[in-house]
C-alpha cells in the first residue's frame, strides 16, 4: 500500500512519525508492504510556495491508496488572507478527493475515565458514539461573499448529497447497535426539511434500524444530559463539526480520538481530531495515540484489514493498562512518557 503522509504543521510531524513507526511494525508482523509519499499542505505549504494546497498535492494524494494527515494551521498564519488560510488545505483535500463522509468515533477509554467531565451516573459503564458528519457540502462549500456592510454564506444540499451520507450512516448503524439519530434544524431550515424527508424515506430500506430525529439545539443538550441514548448520529457539515467536538470532549479522551474521511471508493483520509498544538511542537510532548488509532481506522476502512486494525487498538489498550501516559493524559501514579517513547511502546506491543 502506498500512503500519502500530510504531516502539516505544529505537532503534525511529531505524531505522524510515531504513526509510521507503528504501521511499519504492523506491516512487518502481518506481512504486507507499505511505502510512503510526503505531501505538502497547510501552513508549511504557505511558507514554502505561497499557497496552502497546490493542485499537485491533491493529485499526489489521489495517486496513493490512502492519506494520513497530522494537523494543519497555527497562530502564525492567523493574519494571512482568508482564501490562503491553512484550513483551506483541509477543505481542499476533502473536496478534491470527494471525501463526503466523516466518521468521528467518540469513545471513552476506561483507563482514562477519570478525565470524563460528566458524573459517573450519567456515563454508566462507558461511552461509544459514532458521529457521521457530511463533509463536502452545506454551508462550508456554499456561495459566499461580503462587502463593508454585510456578509453571507449559503447552506444548500441536494437530494443525492444527503442520500449518500445517510446511506453510509445506516450501514454503520447496521454493524453497531442499529440506532440512528439524524440531527437537523427542520423547524427553521429548508435544507433540514429536505434532509429529514430523505432520512425518513431511506429508513424504510433499513427496517431493523431504529431512527429518530433531533433538532441540533436539543441534540447538543441531550449529549450532556444522557449521551448513552446515542449510537450513530448523522448530520450536516456544520452541525457535525460542532457536535463532534462536544461528543469527543464528554469522553474525556479528546487527545485520543481518531477520525476517517471517506468517499465512495476505498481512498480515505485519516487524522486525529485534535489540532496542531504549535506550543508543544517538536518538544516530544504530543500524544501520538489519536494518530496511531487513525492508522487503525485506515486499515479497517480503506484496506478491510480488521485483524490488523484490532492489533493496533489492542496495543494502545495494553500500553494504557501498563500505566504509560503522555503529559496530556497524565494523572498521579502513572508513568509519564514522551511522544517517541509512546510510539515505541505501542510498536513493541504490536
Ligand atoms: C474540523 C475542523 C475543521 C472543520 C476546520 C479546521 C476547517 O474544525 O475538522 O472539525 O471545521 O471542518
Ligand atoms: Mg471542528
Amino acid at each position: 500500500m502506498k500512503i500519502a503522509l500530510v504531516k502539516g504543521d505544529g505537532i503534525g510531524p511529531d505524531i505522524i512519525n510515531e504513526a509510521v513507526k507503528v504501521l511499519d511494525k504492523v506491516a512487518a508482523k502481518y506481512n504486507f508492504e507499505v511505502t510512503y509519499e510526503e505531501v505538502l499542505a497547510g501552513g508549511c505549504s504557505i511558507d514554502k510556495i505561497g499557497e496552502p494546497l497546490p493542485q499537485s498535492s491533491i493529485d499526489q494524494c489521489l495517486s496513493c491508496d490512502s492519506v494520513l494527515l497530522g494537523a494543519v494551521g497555527g497562530p502564525k498564519w492567523d493574519n494571512v488572507d482568508s482564501s490562503l488560510r491553512p484550513e483551506k488545505a483541509l477543505l481542499g483535500l476533502r473536496a478534491g478527493m470527494n471525501l463526503f463522509c466523516n466518521l468521528r468515533p467518540a469513545i471513552m477509554y476506561p483507563q482514562l475515565s477519570a478525565a470524563c467531565p460528566l458524573k459517573d451516573e450519567i456515563i454508566g459503564d462507558g461511552l461509544d458514539i459514532m458521529v457521521v458528519r457530511e463533509l463536502t457540502g452545506g454551508i462550508y462549500y456554499g456561495k459566499r461573499g461580503s462587502d463593508e456592510n454585510s456578509a453571507f454564506d449559503t447552506l444548500s444540499y441536494t437530494v443525492s448529497e444527503i442520500e449518500r451520507i445517510v446511506k453510509k450512516a445506516f450501514e454503520i448503524a447496521m454493524v453497531r447497535d442499529k440506532k440512528l439519530t439524524s440531527v437537523d434544524k427542520a423547524n427553521i431550515l429548508n435544507s433540514s426539511q429536505l434532509w429529514r424527508s430523505v432520512v425518513e424515506r431511506m429508513a424504510k430500506d433499513y427496517p431493523e434500524v431504529k431512527v429518530n430525529h433531533l433538532y441540533v439545539d436539543n441534540a447538543a443538550m441531550q449529549l450532556v444530559r444522557d449521551p448513552n441514548q446515542f449510537d450513530v448520529i448523522v448530520t450536516t457539515n456544520m452541525f457535525g463539526d460542532i457536535l463532534s467536538d462536544e461528543a469527543s470532549q464528554i469522553t474525556g479522551s479528546i487527545g485520543m480520538l481518531p477520525s476517517a474521511s471517506l468517499g465512495s471508493g476505498t481512498l480515505g483520509m485519516y487524522e486525529p481530531i485534535h489540532g496542531s498544538a504549535p506550543d508543544i511542537a517538536g518538544k516530544d510532548l504530543a500524544n501520538p495515540i489519536a494518530t496511531i488509532l487513525s492508522v487503525a481506522m485506515m486499515l479497517r476502512y480503506s484496506f478491510n484489514m480488521e485483524k490488523e486494525a484490532k492489533a493496533i487498538e489492542e496495543a494502545v489498550g495494553n500500553v494504557l493498562d501498563l500505566n504509560y501516559r503522555t503529559g496530556d493524559i497524565f494523572t498521579k501514579g502513572m508513568i509519564k512518557v514522551g511522544t517517541k517513547e509512546m510510539g515505541n511502546l505501542i510498536a513493541q506491543a504490536i
